[in-house]
């Protein structure tokens, strides 16, 4: 039996991040979140821009001064720029891939430094199915979101001999963003199970991977997506 476990979500004070913090509170889980605009004013929250290394460390030194080690990370942090590829300014694609592949990187290299010596631990990226189908007018989300598939496959295999498991969650629409993406009502005919999924949906997926319920799994791509990109990817 797991207890006091500390998680940290970065990226946690609002929508999936938000959900994701609160279903690990609700299994007895001690936990710490980021924010980079607005805190959401739940628990412990640090200030934590994911595209700046140091600030991705110096957070992590924080965490760990004032909380200890840290046993489990989901980066959820994550956003989109809209406009196709041939409007796409460089500058515009670089923002994008600062922050949800070059992010990530910096948040599960900045934790593994730490789980390596602890022989263990859990990171979990938020990816998404749209990375594994192809969003026309998302490259750059959709170009970063599959990288983060390529890093967590490389850092499974790197550390999975020091017990640190490395697994991403993909999810498909879900009800947070389903009125606002533009591809929203055709996401909801293609799916099987025929409507967007809720934060929860997917928070508990997370939930799962980051506890030793799931200690035989790594390396792994977990679509939470209603069955919209069965078999690709
Ligand atoms: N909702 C969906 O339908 C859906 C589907 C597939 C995948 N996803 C993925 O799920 C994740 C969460 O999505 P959401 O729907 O909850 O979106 P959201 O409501 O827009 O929340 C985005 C989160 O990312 C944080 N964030 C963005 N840029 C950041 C940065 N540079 N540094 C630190 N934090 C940053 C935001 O923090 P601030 O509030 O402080 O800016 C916020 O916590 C994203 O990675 C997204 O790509 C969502």
């Amino acid at each position: 039996m797991e207890t006091e476990r500390l998680v940290a979500i970065f990226g946690g004070n609002r929508g999936l991040g938000r959900a994701i913090a609160d279903h690990h509170r609700a299994a007895g889980d001690r936990v710490v979140t980021t924010w980079r605009t607005e805190p959401g004013g739940v628990g412990p929250e640090y200030r934590c821009d994911v595209a700046d290394p140091d600030a991705v460390d110096a957070t992590f030194e924080a965490i760990e001064a004032e909380h200890g080690p840290v046993d489990a990370v989901v980066v959820n942090a994550g956003f989109a720029h809209r406009n196709l590829a041939i409007r796409a300014s460089p500058a515009s694609f670089r923002e994008v891939v600062d922050t949800n592949l070059n992010g990530s990187f910096f948040v599960a290299r900045r934790a593994a430094q730490s789980m390596v010596r602890r022989r263990r631990g859990a990171i979990v990226f938020i990816s998404s199915v749209s990375s594994l189908y192809g969003t026309p007018g998302v490259s750059s989300y959709d170009a970063s979101k599959a990288g983060q598939i390529g890093l967590a496959r490389a850092l499974a295999r790197e550390l999975g001999s020091r017990n640190i498991r490395v697994n991403v969650v993909a999810p498909g629409l879900l009800d947070n963003w389903s009125d606002v993406t533009p591809a929203g009502p055709g996401w909801v005919a293609a799916t099987p199970l025929k409507r967007a999924g809720t934060l929860d949906e997917v928070a508990a997926v997370v939930h799962f991977l980051t506890t030793d319920r799931a200690s035989f799994v790594t390396g792994a791509v977990v679509p939470v997506d209603g069955g919209f990109a069965m078999g690709i990817g």
